[in-house]
């Protein structure tokens, strides 16, 4: 049949004395085209209008919407690729504007350069003798997707051999870059560490190597002591003050010795919080076994041996009036006003008990208004009480999810009414006698990120949530970057979690599967996320990690560009098209570079002295592989495999 139909559109050609016949794009299989909107318009533009490129209207070709790849398996038997591209008329929008690009055998064949609407079609009329494989992409032109309406017209092959055929894109090995953590013990973990007077005090010394390893702390301030066997620190700090505290580890193998600096005074989380956050693996399906298990997997990972410490509850652990589940329905709250936690979890106080047995920290959510996200009691008009219930439950951190709050401000988003619930539930949680982490959950309304540390907030979500628009971590990440002024110890810009390994589509609420993210998608995400100071708490699922998963969350030396104690975001420099920079200061002036490739193949990036504020000679390390490699003057130039990223290190002081 299909061949009937090519015959339809075949003409008859002499191409170098063979005989060639063309093939259109439109006539073949178009299942394997992934596009940022819609589906391929066969003849049209997506719209589905005729194809019309200003004002010239086509009969053939492929309407398609960016961010756009094909990939077409040519076999060496095409001898030319001909079209006519750009725009269509449709899309009614001038901020519309992609950019083209035809690559043959990873090598850039063609580029149309930025088009916009009203842009005459450019023609494209390529010699691919001999390529195999050809990739049609349409990007955005580095200004997000929307409206990018993109016409392949008239495109067409001269075949003379085997006829081209549509493919999907092929997997990538998910190769392990890291190598695994020696025997000997390596300290890891933040350099500062904030917390308040007269409060408990807890930290797990996060540090790799092979148990059994002894612990030793010397400059610990009064009122705290080190369990020397699991590396453990408690008690309660009661004298303000900034300590000077030296760890060390030692186990048959060899020992380390590094210092932290533990301030004492009014600031929490002065480097981002880390930890696990049951939302996209168990939705409203979390119990408190899961719980105990995450903080299980937390220390048997390895995960608190790089610097992971809050096992954090999100929604769903209080009674709704209905639910699919019985056990999660019941009365909102008791007779005295207490919050009700529901069947799944029979006692909060010993799950964080549990949790803080093992050096670990517990997280809880709520909301401000009546009703959380998913429909669950929230704490409205019983802030203290819930506030201080938390506190005595023994929990470290709390998310507040505006959620149902419009209702009671009957969508007023001024600033003051933005900033009202969560400055009341800041100021109540600074009178408990915990450290309580406050993340701010409104999804940036108000340029959150300029009042939120105002409000009594650590972290505030810069954004809707990451799992609806996982295909989008890059501009995410590009997004959210764009605030790093606001970036500090103690106040730190949330892209969200890190959904990598297994996750549930967060669309239906669905079961953990593998993340749709490539291997080097999930490198560039982990990396971004380090380099912009972002809160790292993974959201896969605890109880089915894979090397791969676990090899992307656990680099320490990746994790210290996260946790550096300046606190800085990184800022970003294009350096192409689909390409770009991010450079981040470091406390000991050493930069961290991450080099990322948006496209859809491999390209060299280059990091160039100038733009990074650099002179001379520079040791270069690659940090994913942990590796030097070696001194660069000028530049450091590297081939970054497709939506992936090369992340090093300049030793600036050497
Ligand atoms: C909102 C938040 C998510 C999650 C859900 C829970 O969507 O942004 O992070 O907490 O609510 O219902």
């Amino acid at each position: 049949m299909k061949q009937l139909l090519f015959s339809w559109f075949t003409t008859a050609a002499c191409v170098g004395g063979f005989a060639a016949e063309t093939v259109w794009l439109h006539t073949l299989d178009l299942t394997p085209m992934r596009q940022g909107y819609g589906t391929p318009q066969i003849d049209r533009g997506i719209r589905e209008q005729p194809l019309s490129i200003a004002g010239q209207k086509f009969e053939h070709g492929v309407g398609t919407h960016a961010k756009s790849t094909l990939w077409i398996n040519l076999a060496g038997g095409s001898s030319r690729f001909q079209a006519a591209v750009g725009v269509d008329d449709a899309t009614g929008d001038p901020k519309a504007s992609v950019t083209f690009k035809i690559v043959g055998d990873g090598r850039t064949l063609w580029q149309s350069g930025t088009m916009k609407m009203g842009e005459p079609a450019k023609s494209v009329d390529l010699d691919v003798t001999g390529i195999q494989t050809l990739i049609l992409a349409v990007g955005d032109a580095g200004d997000g997707i929307a409206f990018d309406h993109a016409n392949w017209a008239e495109a067409r092959f001269q075949v003379a051999g085997a006829t081209p055929k549509t493919m999907a894109q092929p997997s990538e090995p998910a190769v392990i870059l890291t190598p695994v953590p020696g025997p000997s013990p390596r300290i890891n973990g933040p350099r500062v560490y904030g917390c308040r007077p007269g409060n408990p005090f807890l930290y797990r010394i996060p540090t790799t190597g092979e148990r059994p390893i002894r612990f030793a702390a010397a400059g610990l301030p009064d009122g705290l002591r080190l369990d020397a066997s699991s590396g453990i620190i408690s008690g309660t700090s009661l004298k303000r003050g900034s300590y000077t505290v030296t760890l060390r580890a030692a186990n048959s193998h060899g020992h380390d010795k590094r210092t932290l600096k533990i301030v004492c005074g009014d600031t929490l989380a002065l480097t981002p919080p880390m930890g696990w956050n049951h939302w996209y693996t168990h939705y409203d399906r979390i119990t408190d076994e899961l719980m105990r298990q995450a903080a299980d997997v937390m220390v048997s990972s390895g995960m608190a041996d790089v610097g992971y410490q809050y096992v954090n509850i999100d929604d769903c652990w209080m009674n709704a009036s209905k639910n699919r589940d019985s056990l999660r329905v019941g009365p909102l709250r008791d007779d005295r006003g207490n919050i009700v936690p529901n069947k799944h979890f029979p006692d909060m106080k010993a799950l964080s008990d549990y949790i803080h047995g093992k050096g670990l920290k517990a997280g809880l959510y709520t909301s401000p208004g009546p009703l959380t996200c998913a429909g669950f009691a929230g704490s409205h008009e019983h802030e203290a009480q819930d506030a201080r219930q938390f506190a005595e439950w023994g929990f470290d951190f709390l998310k507040y999810d505006w959620c149902s709050y419009d209702g009671v401000v009957k969508g007023d988003h001024s600033l003051e009414t933005l900033k009202r619930p969560y400055r009341l539930m800041g100021d109540l949680l600074k009178q408990q006698n915990r450290d309580i982490v406050f993340n701010l959950c409104q999804y940036g309304m108000g340029n959150v990120w300029e009042w939120g540390e105002e409000v009594g907030g650590h972290c505030w979500r810069t954004a809707g949530d990451l799992g609806f628009e996982l295909d989008r971590v890059f501009e995410v990440a590009l997004k959210n970057a764009e605030y790093r002024a606001h970036s500090k110890p103690g106040s730190w810009n949330d892209p969200d979690y890190i959904q990598i390994g297994l996750i549930g589509n967060a669309r239906g609420m669905g079961e953990p599967i593998p993340c749709p993210l490539t291997p080097n998608e999930q490198y560039s995400f982990m990396s971004l996320w380090c380099l912009m100071a972002a809160p790292l708490f993974f959201s896969g699922d605890m109880n089915h990690l894979d090397a791969f998963t676990v090899n992307v969350l656990c680099n320490p030396e990746v994790i210290e560009i996260d946790q550096d104690p300046l606190g800085e975001c990184a800022r970003v420099i294009p350096a192409g098209e689909e390409t770009f920079l991010m450079v981040k200061n470091l406390e000991d002036g050493d930069k961290a570079v991450g080099l990322f490739n948006q496209g859809e193949t491999e390209t060299t990036v280059t990091a160039r002295w100038s733009d990074l504020g650099v002179k001379g000679r520079q040791p270069v390390r690659d940090l994913w592989r942990q590796k030097n490699l070696g001194r660069f003057r000028n530049a450091f130039a590297a081939r970054v495999p497709a939506r992936g990223c090369v992340l090093v290190r300049l030793d600036c002081g050497r």
